[in-house]
């Protein structure tokens, strides 16, 4: 995720682009840049780092003055944060300069066709691949060259382009990501996200999916896929800018939940080719993984063990992160230790990556932040593209997490045959699915809400699952105790009776995690005996599957592979954690004792 925006008027641009960048760090801010227009060329100033050294660049710098530019802030998802990768990013003869937020799925086959074409590359990015390309089919008319463009970019894009031939305006596209138009008094603005904007207007257009917009200092154009004009009407906004930040929600989390089909889709989608799972130089031929995370990153690496097991039949083995190196792992020159890390800086997760390294061991990071020290150290690596994570408490990287696993899965299980190419074909259309059926469950928070509003006030809360439920509940229970503060416990169910049954009283809460169809008549009984002693039980199930006659409360989710429940059932816990956290009156975005990124052992 990152954040664009621009302005055509009459007003001094770059002060206008720099306060939007302010407002948009918040999408990322690994490094920050902008593109003025100033007559007949195109100046770019562009660095790694915060905004502030970008800030610091151009002050009193002569080169940035015009009416017409755009910015961007940055989060990395192709090539590490450095000046080079930084945008914007220009064509090959200076003449167009585009701002990207969005990932491009197809960059690698488009980049060697201009490659064939005698084009050069200097950055990473997936961005500098359609500067070049709008080069490339430009015959003197930016738009119709943009339109042309957008038919040949398969992934997520909301792009600003400035073109040197066409001084005094920017052209806009996009496909999902955000990108929002606003009038001012004095020009026109547009960026990823109203903050940006809202000193200036509250009166925004909002660009729909492959339309494009030509914007100039008197008039907005909208135009769709095939050039014809648009009429579209504008809405008006009445948030202080604190709350558009959080995207109108109250809190960063909520509003990271919600972002979780767009980061899955982000995440999974480059690496699915011609209907198959494609990882670029991963090699194969392991017989043992370890995997090594700490908390949620942890939980997906249990989930991850328990899938690639299932699949591909390769023995896995997790570990905490903190207690991998007095483990005293088994390392050959056949292990791969794979390191979960949303932040890719947790230090006990970056000292179990060295120590792998240390003992021979070829290892694999799963990381959110490229450019990192665990992205860099690792041998190999795969980003997640949740795109920034603020909230204290992790819910769309860990989804992230998730979904890698599955791509881990199904390619390991392909490639070693322990899965036939039907069997993966349909675990792929499942998992392409995941991300509409995270936003049913979205859709109706009402039910997780009331049940919040019967159980904020409980002190103990179990969680109770088998197989894969059991591994969901513990980032269900862990959720819940980070940002709610009751004290919680996720119990494998068969487990129960040999000690934590001893803690059942009257009216206990037991979260009763039951998407397996094959664990399910097994995890009822469980639930038999916990009911026998008084707990009250909030069964989850998938949809179909009524469970009200056993359980006191219900939550459904829809019907999916038994592999894939993870990735749905943890969302109405989620949900569940966030509405007891409110309604006890909690800081949720910033627990109590809790850190982001813990970079002490
Ligand atoms: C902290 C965070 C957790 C996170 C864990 C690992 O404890 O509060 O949400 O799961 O660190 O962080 P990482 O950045 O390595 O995933």
């Amino acid at each position: 995720m990152c954040g664009i925006v621009g302005y055509v008027g009459t007003k001094e641009v770059t002060p206008i682009l720099l306060d939007g960048l302010t407002r948009l760090e918040y999408r990322g801010y690994d490094s920050a840049g902008i593109a003025i227009s100033a007559g007949d060329e195109l100046v770019v100033r562009k660095t790694k780092g915060r905004l502030a050294v970008l800030k610091d660049l151009v002050q009193g710098d002569t080169g940035v003055s015009g009416n017409v530019g755009i910015g961007h802030t940055r989060w990395a998802t192709h090539g590490e944060p450095n000046d080079v990768n930084s945008h914007p990013q220009e064509s090959r003869s200076g003449k167009f300069v585009v701002v990207h937020n969005g990932v491009i799925d197809n960059y690698l086959e488009l980049k060697n066709k201009l490659l064939r074409h005698g084009y050069e590359f200097i950055s990473e990015t997936d961005t500098e691949v359609i500067a070049h390309l709008i080069e490339y089919y430009y015959k003197g008319d930016i738009l119709d060259t943009l339109i042309r463009v957008q038919n040949k970019l398969e992934g997520s894009y909301a792009l600003g382009v400035l073109c040197a031939d066409a001084p005094d305006q920017i052209t806009v596209i996009r496909k999902d990501s955000p990108l929002i138009i606003g009038e001012c008094p004095h020009g026109k603005i547009m960026a990823s996200d109203i903050p940006a904007m809202l000193k200036y207007t509250r009166d925004f257009y909002e660009l729909g999916e492959k339309e494009t917009a030509v914007l100039t200092k008197d008039s907005i154009t909208f135009y769709d896929i095939n050039k014809e004009e648009l009429q579209k009407d504008t809405f008006h906004v009445d948030w202080d800018i604190d709350a558009a930040e959080k995207g109108g929600f109250e809190h960063f989390m909520m509003k990271e939940i919600t972002e979780q089909p767009r980061a899955v889709t982000d995440t999974i989608s480059p690496h699915i080719r011609d209907g198959k799972v494609f990882f670029e130089d991963l090699p194969l031929g392991f017989d043992k993984f370890y995997i090594t995370a700490c908390g949620s990153a942890y939980h997906a690496g249990i989930i991850g063990k328990n899938i690639i097991q299932q699949l591909a039949r390769i023995s896995v083995e997790t570990e905490l992160a903190s207690e991998f190196r007095y483990a005293n792992p088994i390392i050959t020159e056949n292990t791969l230790v794979i390191i979960v890390s949303q932040s890719g800086e947790t230090a006990d997760s970056l000292a179990a990556l060295r120590y792998a390294k240390d003992k021979g061991a070829a290892t694999l990071a799963i990381v959110n932040v490229v450019g990192s020290s665990i992205a860099k150290e690792a041998d190999y690596v795969i980003f997640t593209n949740a795109g920034p994570e603020i909230a204290v408490a992790t819910t769309k990287a860990y989804s992230c997490q998730l979904a890698v696993f599955y791509l881990l899965a199904i390619h390991l299980g392909t490639e070693r045959g322990t899965i036939d190419a039907e069997h993966a074909a349909r675990l792929l259309d499942e998992l392409k699915e995941i991300p509409a059926k995270i936003e049913k469950i979205l859709g109706d928070k009402e039910q997780v809400q009331f049940l919040a509003s019967r159980h904020y006030a409980a002190k103990d809360v179990f969680f109770i699952g088998r197989g894969l439920d059991y591994a969901a509940g513990l980032e269900a229970s862990l959720k819940l105790k980070e940002i709610s503060y009751i004290h919680s416990e996720a119990y494998a169910a068969g487990e129960l009776k040999h000690g934590t049954i001893a803690l059942i009283e009257k009216d206990s809460l037991v979260v009763a995690i039951a998407t397996s169809e094959k664990l399910f008549d097994k995890l009822m009984s469980n639930v038999m005996v916990v009911k026998a002693r008084g707990a009250q039980v909030l069964g989850l199930t998938w949809e179909g599957n009524g469970i009200e006659s056993t359980c006191d409360f219900a939550l459904y989710i829809p019907k999916t592979e038994d592999v894939f429940t993870p990735s749905l059932s943890i969302i109405p816990l989620q949900l569940f954690s966030y509405y007891v956290a409110s309604m006890r009156g909690l800081d949720i975005d910033k627990p109590r004792n809790l850190a982001k990124s813990v970079t002490i052992e």
